[in-house]
C-alpha cells in the first residue's frame, strides 16, 4: 500500500518535470491565436520554422552558452539581453523570469519573441532562422494544419 503510494508521487513528480514537445500543427493553432500570423510582416511558417531550429518544438529546452549566458525555451531567448535568472548582469528587456520562458504556456515566450522581433532586426535575431528559414518557401510548415 505504502509503496504504492510512494509510486503513485514519484509519478506525479516525473509528470511536472517532463518536458512539454508541441506538435507542429499544435503549436501552429497557438502562435496563430496569439497573432504571430504575419506578425510585423512574418507569416506563420516563419515563426513553425524558427521553433523547429531552435528548440525542435521543446518548452524545456535550455542552452549555455560560451559566455555563460543561457537560451531559454521554444524560441530559445537569450538570458543576458531579455530576461532574468538572477546569476548574471542582464538587461531583462522582456521583463520576465527566464523560468517563464520554458513552460508549457507559451504565453510569456511569444510576447517577448514579439518584442524582440520588434526591437532589433526582425528574425535576424536567430541564428536558426537565418541559417534554415529566410528566403525560403515556407509554406509547408504549416500544411496539412488548421489554423484559424
Ligand atoms: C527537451 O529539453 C530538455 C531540456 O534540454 C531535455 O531534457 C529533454 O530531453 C528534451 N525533450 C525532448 C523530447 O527532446
Amino acid at each position: 500500500m505504502k509503496a504504492v503510494s510512494i509510486l503513485a508521487l514519484i509519478g506525479c513528480v516525473a509528470t511536472v518535470v517532463e518536458s512539454k514537445v508541441y506538435t507542429r500543427c499544435k503549436l501552429a493553432k497557438i502562435f496563430s491565436r496569439a497573432g504571430l500570423d504575419n506578425y510585423r510582416g512574418f507569416s506563420l511558417g516563419n515563426w513553425i520554422c524558427l521553433a523547429y531550429y531552435e528548440s525542435h518544438y521543446n518548452t524545456t529546452a535550455q542552452n549555455v552558452l560560451d559566455d555563460g549566458s543561457i537560451d531559454y525555451g521554444i524560441f530559445q531567448i537569450n538570458s543576458y539581453t531579455w530576461c532574468r535568472s538572477g546569476t548574471l548582469q542582464q538587461k531583462n528587456h522582456c521583463h520576465v523570469a527566464c523560468s517563464a520562458l520554458i513552460t508549457d504556456d507559451l504565453t510569456d515566450a511569444i510576447i517577448c519573441a514579439k518584442k524582440i522581433v520588434k526591437e532589433t532586426e526582425g528574425m535576424n535575431y536567430w541564428q536558426g532562422w537565418r541559417k534554415y528559414c529566410k528566403g525560403k518557401d515556407l509554406t509547408e510548415w504549416k500544411k496539412g494544419c488548421e489554423v484559424s
